[in-house]
């Protein structure tokens, strides 16, 4: 990919411009175009992306689609599909999209097709987890599997867990999967309450498998496993390896032959699609898992394919850039209105904020300028009574993502109908805001004397002008998920590339993990420490008074 400062683009230029000549543009007033809403608008099968709610005019689109011309967008596309090296300072391709590759189509990672280990990593996959949904796995006892228990972190953790959360329509009710990151021995201890030996599988989810938390926690598994079973053979039955480093696995006690292999072109935080997924395609079957391939396969030929002004990535990744970059928004919220996405928008605070929280570009040099959004977010309505206040009324400007489905998993009553007008109300809102004559004269019409109008009437003023895109789902399946979180992996990678930075490393984790395995062994005597800063030496001395 080449180097390219956004900076000295022609593009960029023009949209500091348009960004002062706009300054005082109001939303509401774009809709004076009657087909706003059509233009600004994609569908693409059963997702509608409407994106009319910003602070932006066709000239200033025409420009952000220049800008990804000028940055080489394209190529950088190519670039990924065809597996080159883009992830540079680890020599590495980045090609998650051969995971799901659904077409007959090869995928090249120098020089090899890689289809044909994909495929057989999911044919793997498939009769394991068929043996699981059909009670044929058996644990030491025969019993079969009832629990199953994700050991894992970051996107060994984050991506199975908001799916098969997201999916819970979809589980098989005889199985139940539970997720165990932190190193804190409450989550190991609390998960293992709830499980029985005899009837529990655990998956040993690592890229690496030499992450402390997941290799600490699956040795505590382990013990607590042999405590019960007290024999080794028995193992084979009930741990299975996800990961690409079949020596530590084997190290660790895991028959290979229950190890599912990836690749070191599978990035963490896009590894769900290949056997980090087990868990999912164990919980909510094969066949669906399948689905969320097809899904997000669909959006990657969508994303290769169509033109940059009617595709859904792009569109979203450059208006990501106009807010942060000219209207200087400095986070992003994503607001699912659906409860069994509760944890998307964490998932993709690790997918966006690992990929984009970077100063440095891709020619070595400290950037001028802003790049990745802090990304957070809760489901609605929750979240309404919650943070909105701070998005309605706040000092930041908090671009936001409404995402919902028209059809629940559970029609109750008319709760679909109330979450609904709840997602429709807050982008209206946002956009309208009151005035300080709206409020005056509703004041007024409530009887309120002159004094307390004057007074409290400010308060009540909502400036709104705020953006938002608002993604309109048929339901939530498999297939719309797969779609989903492809688009917002791609929406990343655009911006990575506008950005001028490398999107697919993460050295900002490591310097933190260092220190700790340094301070690990001296928090084992009684000695005082003096090794560190003055604060760091404190804390550490008074560590050791407390316990
Ligand atoms: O520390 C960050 C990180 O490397 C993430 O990128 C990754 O998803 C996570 O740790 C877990 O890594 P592994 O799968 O190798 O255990």
């Amino acid at each position: 990919m080449n180097a390219i400062n956004p900076t000295t683009t022609p593009a960029w230029a023009r949209l500091q411009q348009l960004a002062q000549d706009h300054k005082n543009m109001t939303i509401l007033s774009q809709f004076e175009e009657r087909e706003r809403f059509e233009r600004l608008s994609i569908s693409l099968e059963d997702i509608l992306v409407d994106y009319s709610k910003n602070r932006l005019n066709q000239d200033i689109l025409d420009a952000l689609f220049d800008l990804a011309r000028e940055c080489r967008l394209h190529d950088a596309i190519e670039d990924m599909f065809n597996g080159k090296a883009i992830n540079r300072t680890e020599d590495r391709a980045v090609m998650h999209t051969a995971l799901r590759n659904r077409s007959a189509e090869e995928a090249f990672v120098d020089g090899k097709d890689v289809m044909k280990d994909v495929n057989a990593v999911l044919a793997k996959m498939k009769t394991f987890a068929d043996k699981i949904q059909n009670k044929q796995w058996l644990g030491y006892t025969g019993k079969p599997i009832k629990s199953l228990v994700n050991i894992g972190i970051g996107g060994s953790d984050l991506g199975p867990v908001m799916v098969t959360e997201a999916l819970k329509p979809y589980q098989n009710p005889d199985i139940e999967c539970f997720f165990v990151s932190n190193v804190d021995g409450t989550h190991i201890a609390e998960t293992l309450k709830k499980v029985d030996p005899e009837t529990t599988l655990f998956f040993i989810a690592s890229k690496t498998f030499t992450t402390q938390e997941t290799m600490t926690n699956a040795h505590t598994a382990r013990d607590w496993f042999l405590g019960h079973a007290k024999d080794e053979a028995a193992v084979a039955k009930h741990f299975v390896a996800l990961s690409t480093n079949a020596e530590s696995v084997s190290e660790f006690g895991i028959d290979t032959q229950n190890m599912f292999e990836f690749w070191d072109w599978v990035g963490g935080r896009y590894s769900l699609w290949s056997a980090i997924g087990l868990p999912i395609a164990c919980t909510i079957g094969f066949d669906n898992f399948e689905q969320l391939l097809a899904g997000a396969h669909a959006m990657d030929k969508h994303f290769r394919h169509a033109q940059f002004d009617r595709n859904i990535p792009v569109v979203l990744a450059m208006i990501g850039i106009w807010n942060t970059n000219f209207l200087g928004a400095s986070s992003e919220a994503i607001l699912p209105y659906d409860q069994y996405m509760h944890r998307f928008a964490a998932y993709f605070q690790q997918g966006n904020m690992e990929s984009n929280g970077k100063y440095v570009s891709r020619s070595g040099k400290k950037v001028s300028y802003t790049t990745g959004p802090i990304i957070w977010g809760e489901p609605g309505t929750n979240g309404q009574h919650a943070f909105y206040q701070l998005i309605h009324q706040g000092t930041h400007l908090i671009p936001c993502d409404f995402i919902a489905p028209a059809i629940s998993h559970n029609p109750v009553g008319d709760h679909h109908q109330k979450l609904l007008s709840n997602f429709f109300a807050q982008t209206e809102a946002l956009m309208k805001g009151k005035s300080l004559n709206e409020v005056k004269a509703e004041m007024k019409a409530a009887g309120k004397s002159d004094q307390e109008i004057e007074e409290i009437a400010p308060h009540r003023v909502f400036e709104g002008n705020r953006p938002t895109n608002s993604i309109l789902v048929k339901k939530v399946t498999p297939y719309t998920l797969g779609a989903l979180i492809a688009m917002y992996e791609h929406k990343i990678f655009v911006q990575g590339v506008i950005w001028d930075i490398f999107s697919f490393d993460q050295w900002g984790v490591e310097l933190g993990k260092v220190l700790a395995k340094g301070i690990l062994p001296e928090l084992a005597g009684e000695e005082e420490i003096s090794a560190h800063d003055g604060s760091t030496n404190g804390l550490i001395n008074a560590y050791k008074k407390m316990r």
